[in-house]
């Protein structure tokens, strides 16, 4: 797998692997604002990312990003209130953004509340006062998680948004849910210039393994859309999720 723009390093646990997260978050932070003055990163949701954040937010890593110059986007949010448990936002605000000095208006969370469609809408709007009027928004860093169905950010398996074409932001009516998601679309991710996936666990092995090594299918496994025009692809796994993989390291 590891070519001049595919990596997957395997780590030995989560800890470490967190831990090897962060660092790359603080070098292409730095690399960024180093080559054109600010650092734009959609962070990624559910459980596994709250480490990484906690780890940026300590004494080891805070002062090596500039988040002065930081801009903090979403790659998908539940569609509840800021203040809910299940909030995307509120994790990274709790475990990162109220520790560290980013401006507030340099957080730019996806409206879980109300009207999902619109709320998608007014995302995409949010997205083009940053990047401009372009084909597609480049994102320095697109941090993903893998669900252990194949769905990444919020493009599940089997879902309306995994056809969205043109648009930046869909909402997406996930069925096994009973619910809308908010979601970057894949051709979004895909134009980022860093993709970072960071996978841990024994429960991921499986699914892991038929993401990068299985058929293509990516209605059924959705992670597999993730394919960087121009940017790297960055897999960072413990050696749980990493066990099923056939032939050690790719
Ligand atoms: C979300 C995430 C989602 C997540 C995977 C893995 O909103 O839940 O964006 O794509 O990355 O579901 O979640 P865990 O890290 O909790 O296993």
């Amino acid at each position: 797998m590891n070519d001049e723009t595919t990596r997957l390093l395997i780590f030995d646990d989560a800890k470490a692997t967190a831990r090897a997260a962060a660092e790359r978050f603080a070098e292409i932070a730095g690399e960024s604002v180093r080559s054109r003055g600010r650092f734009s990163v959609a962070l990624s949701g559910g459980s596994t990312p709250r480490r990484i954040y906690a780890l940026l937010a300590g004494d080891e890593f805070r002062a090596r990003v500039d988040w002065s110059k930081a801009h903090v986007f979403f790659g998908d949010e539940r569609c509840v209130p800021p203040d809910d448990e299940a909030s995307n936002y509120r994790m990274a605000q709790d475990a990162l953004l109220s520790l560290v000095p980013v401006p507030v208006e340099n957080v730019h969370r996806m409206i879980g509340e109300g009207d999902a469609v619109a709320n998608a809408r007014l995302y995409e709007d949010e997205l083009r006062a940053y990047f401009g009027d372009v084909p597609s928004p480049s994102f320095d860093l697109v941090m993903l998680g893998l669900g252990e169905d194949g769905h990444t950010a919020s493009l599940f398996p089997e879902t309306p948004a995994l056809d969205e074409r043109g648009a930046w932001v869909a909402a997406n009516w996930v069925e096994k849910l009973g619910a809308y998601r908010l979601t970057l679309t894949a051709s979004v991710i895909n134009s980022a210039a860093h993709v970072l996936f960071v996978v841990v666990g024994a429960g991921k092995a499986q699914c892991l393994n038929e993401v990068l090594n299985g058929a293509r299918e990516p209605r059924r496994l959705p992670a597999q859309l993730i394919r960087p025009v121009r940017g790297t692809l960055e897999w960072y796994a413990d050696r749980a999720a990493a066990a099923k993989l056939e032939g050690g390291e790719k």
